[in-house]
């Protein structure tokens, strides 16, 4: 297994997911924590260092054990790695000044001989790749050479073959170094893994590690119904059975079949142990007469505290509470929270709530990215269509109701957003489209039907592409599709009588309409 050491950059956890695409084992371990006993113990087949914010200039800054560069394993050192490695190994570094700063896109030349190292690179004769350093190497220690160099950083790749150690100022891991996955395998190719490590072993590990934390203590898992908490349930589920509990509070703001489907899937087809919290009444009571999209959301978020403590304290014994938490949820609290960004919506969602019931964390999931946490779905044999489902907010169709929220609207929006959905699957859809949702709108049109006049709600249709829901583009869908089910939602649902299509991107506009 390879060790990662972390000195805190940002896309650590990038690092991280680029060997797990080259299916090495790999794990992450911050540089306090990493002592000799702790390198004697883990015994990795390779060392890489990340970045970090902090300035090897500064006496105290995070440094690796000495004993690092004695294991006679290959080591890889990323921009702040870099530096710690040619200090340690006695090459200099020199404080940035702006002219050498690089932030962004750079272009890398070759320099010096080629090595197995570089194999797949300069083929173009240069590599864009993606700087972020002040500080930079001055001279490189004894042994080392350089292989390529920028305008910013003249020893933007170093080497020292004999002993396998690699420095890079550049940071290979991220999107905007397109060829930085090869520098990857070639290193791990160098260090003699094979790439057979697979999600079966990561799914593994994973419950080796739940049941290590939990031992023979019990869990509550709140289950929305969603991709991130059904995968993390059914995979604590595996590892500690009947110890699990899991709480699906139903706000009476689900989609079509939604609350039965979830209750059959983890009641009668995983049998596990499931609490159907059906407090329909008291959500929709609550927001009779609230049209103001934080008032909704507010109050939902209030009511689903409340209601998840009120089952949950029920269950005898619980000391752990279990989320679906992946890292891209990671990583926004920590760049964002206490930031001076604004609010745009009150994310719904059960923060606080450990602290306020005394349990403790299990969040099996923290490590992975949405499209591994459906390959984990998917090794966990839930089933594809269910792996694949757009995303669901959790204030659900309250959202999505434009307006006061009644009984009518409500049943109404489910059945066109049933035949919307519907319309997208059969033309084969579904997977291409990030999100696709009906919103009904506190409008009445006229309208003619047969030989009648209507007088009926209008409806808006909403898909977007999208990568990750901060950005999002409309989807465009032929006038052919969107004429037909403009037809069949005017046809098959009563109460709906125009159909419109809301091609807004985000920005301006958000994915929801609240
Ligand atoms: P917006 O509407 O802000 O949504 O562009 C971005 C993504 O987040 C989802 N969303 C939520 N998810 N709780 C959630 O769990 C919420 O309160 C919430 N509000 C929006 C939205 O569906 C989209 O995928």
């Amino acid at each position: 297994r390879l060790l990662i050491i972390d000195f805190g950059s940002q896309v650590t956890q990038l690092i991280a997911r680029r060997l797990r695409e080259l299916n090495v084992y790999c794990e992450i371990h911050p540089y306090q924590k990493v002592d000799d006993a702790f390198l004697d113990a883990f015994a990795p087949k390779a060392v890489i260092f990340s970045g970090g914010p902090d300035s090897v200039m500064r006496p105290g800054s995070p440094r690796p054990p000495k004993s690092v560069y004695e294991l006679g394993v290959p080591i890889l050192g990323i921009c702040y790695g870099q530096q710690v490695m040619m200090q340690d190994l006695g090459g200099t570094v020199e404080a940035g000044e702006h002219a050498t700063a690089e932030f962004g896109r750079a272009y890398v030349e070759p320099a010096g001989r080629s090595d197995d190292f570089l194999f797949g690179w300069f083929l173009e004769g240069r590599e864009q790749v993606w700087m972020s350093h002040g500080d930079h190497v001055a001279a490189l220690a004894p042994g080392f050479e350089v292989l390529g160099t920028s305008p910013g950083a003249p020893f933007a790749i170093a080497a020292d073959p004999a002993r396998r150690f690699y420095a890079v100022q550049f940071h290979p891991e991220v999107h905007h170094t397109p060829n930085g996955r090869t520098l990857y395998e070639n290193f791990v190719r160098l260090a003699g893994f094979t790439g057979d490590w697979t999600m079966e072993a990561y799914r593994d590990e994973a419950i080796r590690l739940i049941r290590e934390q939990v031992g023979d203590k019990k869990v509550i898992c709140g289950l929305s119904g969603g991709v991130d908490s059904s995968v993390a349930a059914v995979l604590i589920h595996e590892a500690i059975g009947e110890n699990l509990t899991c709480v699906f509070v139903d706000h009476g703001l689900l989609r079509h079949n939604e609350a039965d489907e979830v209750v059959a899937m983890f009641r009668d087809h995983y049998n596990i142990p499931l609490i159907h919290a059906e407090e329909s009444e008291l959500f929709l009571g609550a927001l009779e007469g609230v049209s103001d999209p934080e008032e909704k959301r507010k109050t939902i978020g209030r009511l689903f505290i409340d209601v998840f403590q009120k089952y949950a304290g029920g269950i005898e014994g619980a000391e752990f509470l279990a989320q679906g938490t992946l890292y891209p949820d990671v990583i926004e609290s920590v760049s964002f929270s206490g930031g001076p960004s604004v609010t745009i919506k009150s994310h719904h969602n059960v923060g606080g709530l450990p602290e306020k019931m005394g349990l403790k964390l299990v969040e099996p999931l923290r490590e992975l990215f949405k499209d591994e946490v459906r390959a984990l779905g998917h090794e966990l044999g839930l089933p594809a269509s269910f792996i694949g489902r757009h995303p669901f907010p959790g204030p659900g169709l309250a959202i999505r109701c434009p307006g006061e929220i009644t009984r009518e609207k409500l049943a109404i929006l489910r059945k066109a957003d049933a035949v919307y959905i519907d319309q997208i699957r059969r033309h084969g859809l579904y997977d291409e489209i990030w999100q696709a949702f009906v919103a009904i709108l506190p409008v009445r049109t006229v309208g003619v039907m047969g030989d009648g006049r209507t007088y009926d709600f209008a409806c808006a249709l909403r898909a977007v592409t999208s990568v990750d829901g901060m950005t999002a583009d409309y989807y465009p869908f032929s006038h052919e599709f969107l004429g037909e089910t403009a037809t069949r939602i005017i046809n098959e649902v009563k109460g709906i009588n125009r159909v419109t299509y809301d091609i807004t991107s985000k920005p301006p506009g958000t994915i929801e309409w609240e």
